[in-house]
């Protein structure tokens, strides 16, 4: 399975913080952005990743990701020339793909939760159809909200309803087989000018091959869309690195973790990163974990 992280946009509810800066290389808390949903593709057991960004902020994520290789990965990149909505990531990428299922993560989405990287592979091996995630929201008129029949199950997704039929979002991680290119080039754009995301969820589910898992109180999600938002992720992120006296969503740690690079390439991170405590804790990380290989 291929990864795709939409890093475009201009970030426009974030303003000013992004008027200079890229959202998705904003601090949460010790690490920019996009290393959280890298992680989450990395948990998933996704190796080959395109980062699709703006024209502008390319050669940014270039010089902090490269070419991937540090984590055992190949980063490839595409730009997004305009905001044309997240489907047409699939359009962007279609030659990356190619045969391949996919697996798309927005760049503002944090997910944590114990066992949740268990819940990724068993989606990463996903053969036909797709899987989204559904989480319950105060605010659902913001993202794609999902209606159920009697029997809990999915019968369609609505994007940014004025009445919510109920409190489930659609959360911004999305595994899908090779149709989806065929699909993304078959939707038009909507009312804001975008092509959507939910319009490709909904021939899924309209095929009976649309998968919602809902994700409980197991597993925190985050897309950090205003500031208050990008706030209480950092907080989270500190309050539970502090406690834990580890580091979450670190792609130097889930790299070592994983098996994509042995202790003397960590060695180098850590080497590479030793003034601050990031690089310390890797270092440490290396240093106790030596004789585990
Ligand atoms: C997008 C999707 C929406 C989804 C949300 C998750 O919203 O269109 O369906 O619920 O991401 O973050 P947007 O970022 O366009 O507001």
């Amino acid at each position: 399975m291929k990864g795709i992280i939409l890093a475009g946009g201009t970030g426009s509810r974030l303003w000013p913080l992004t008027i200079a800066a890229n959202k998705q290389l904003l601090p949460v808390y010790d690490k920019p952005m996009i290393y959280y949903p890298l992680s989450i593709l990395m948990l998933a057991g996704i190796r080959d990743i395109l980062v699709i960004s703006t024209p502008r902020d390319q050669s940014l994520y270039r010089s902090l990701l490269d070419d991937g290789s540090q984590w055992g990965l190949s980063i490839r990149y595409a730009v997004q020339h305009s905001p044309n909505g997240i489907a047409e990531a699939f359009l962007i990428g279609e030659e990356f793909i190619g045969g391949d299922s996919v697996c798309l993560i927005l760049g503002d989405n944090i997910y944590h939760g114990h066992k949740f990287p268990d819940l990724l592979q068993k989606c990463a091996s996903l053969q036909s159809g797709a899987v989204v995630f559904g989480y319950v929201v105060n605010n659902p008129e913001r993202y794609g909200v999902i209606e159920f029949n009697d029997r809990q199950e999915p019968v369609s997704i609505v994007e940014k309803p004025d009445n919510p039929v109920s409190k489930y979002a659609v959360t911004g991680l999305y595994f899908y087989d090779n149709s989806v290119v065929s699909y993304a080039k078959s939707i038009i754009p909507s009312a804001r000018n975008e092509l959507e995301i939910t319009d490709i969820n909904n021939i899924y589910l309209k095929n009976g091959n649309l998968r919602v898992e809902l994700l409980g109180r197991g597993v925190a999600w985050f897309d950090m869309g205003t500031p208050e938002l990008l706030l209480d992720a950092s907080s989270y992120i500190r309050t539970l690195e502090k406690r834990l006296n580890c580091q979450i969503c670190s792609p130097d740690e889930i790299a070592y973790e994983m098996h994509y690079i042995d202790n003397g390439q960590l060695r180098k991170l850590a080497e590479k990163y030793k003034c601050s405590d990031y690089g310390r804790y890797l270092a440490e990380l290396a240093e106790t974990s030596v004789f585990r290989e």
